[in-house]
């Protein structure tokens, strides 16, 4: 699909999806008049008017491909963003990546304190499985067994609390290409994975009908983070909305210092391509996920 295709799709869809999340939270999140009032404004810092919404785009469509409800769907898309931003108020904390920008604002602990940045990590995370537990997201209790197992398992130390654990490892040490592919796995493609996963719980596709989804979701996973990492390395911070050269003053081992920006990017496009590739099967109604396989590594923020 040519970029520019890519974008005519893409585009509205995202800048959709983001209003719908924003105001999913904003219902989600009214701010109690009692001393938890800071909490909860701090959590609603970290998940409204922010981010660019892949993750939940990414549930939304696979749901739709199948039938799901978007309403439904769109819950079960604010599970997966409340526990990729509690991710990254946790990732910006000082004994993380002391970052002081995120989405072009104050990170939660600049704009709250410490104390309050960790209850409010805490507290969208248990959000999240409140959120895939809850009948009023689908009657159908083996559904929400499945989305809960499944949100689960990528987002602890089999998935992106075990990817952060080995980015932390990954300074300074002496990691190889398998070894920085698998750390990117975990701490980015276990959650966009869990995204399509999920996507695909909502829509009953039966496991064995989960294949070619699944490769998708892996190989953009590994992109993304490259993508991630080549922002990091010559991106545009004012676009990016944060602080950016900061992996290699960390000494951190990732695609581009392993191989180079232009190879790196050469990788994020390989693997774009063929996530495009497990698509085959599909017609129209996977173009977003052709678009967003483009995106993901295209992508300037
Ligand atoms: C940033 O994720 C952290 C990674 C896992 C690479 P995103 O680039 O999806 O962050 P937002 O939510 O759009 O800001
Ligand atoms: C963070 O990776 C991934 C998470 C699981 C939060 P990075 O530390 O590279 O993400 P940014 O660059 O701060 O967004
Ligand atoms: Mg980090
Ligand atoms: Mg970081
Ligand atoms: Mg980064």
């Amino acid at each position: 699909m040519a970029l520019a295709l890519a974008q005519d799709i893409l585009g509205p869809g995202l800048q959709r999806i983001q209003r719908e999340i924003d105001a999913a939270f904003d219902a989600l999140l009214p701010v109690p008049a009692d001393p938890r009032a800071r909490l909860v404004e701090a959590m609603r810092h970290a998940v409204i008017g922010g981010g660019k919404r892949v993750r939940p785009l990414l549930l939304v469509t696979v749901a739709e491909m199948y039938g799901a409800a978007r309403s439904m769907a769109i819950r079960a898309a604010c599970a997966v963003e409340a526990i990729h931003a509690y991710s990254l108020v946790h990732d910006d904390l000082p004994c993380m990546d002391d970052d002081a920008l995120r989405h072009g604002k104050p990170t939660v602990h600049v704009a709250f304190g410490e104390a309050i940045a960790v209850l409010a990590g805490d507290s969208l995370h248990a959000l999240a499985f409140e959120l895939v537990a809850d009948p009023g997201l689908c009657s159908d209790p083996f559904v929400r067994a499945e989305l809960t197992h499944c949100l689960a398992m990528a987002s602890g130390h089999r998935g992106m609390a075990g990817g952060q654990m080995m980015d932390l490892a990954a300074q300074g040490a002496q990691f190889d290409l398998h070894a920085v592919t698998r750390l990117q796995q975990l701490k980015t493609g276990a959650l966009l994975g869990a995204a399509v996963e999920m996507g695909a719980i909502l829509g009953r596709v039966p496991e064995e009908g989960r294949g070619p989804l699944r490769l998708y979701a892996r190989d953009i996973g590994v992109a993304f983070q490259i993508a991630d990492d080549l922002l990091d390395h010559d991106g545009d911070q004012s676009l990016a909305g944060k602080a950016l050269r900061k992996d290699a003053a960390a000494g951190k081992a990732t695609f581009v210092s392993l191989m180079g920006p232009d190879k790196a990017r050469e990788q994020a496009r390989a693997l774009s391509k063929q996530a495009v590739g497990h698509l085959a099967h599909y017609g129209a109604e996977a173009d977003l996920l052709r678009a967003l396989a483009r995106f993901v590594v295209e992508r300037d923020r």
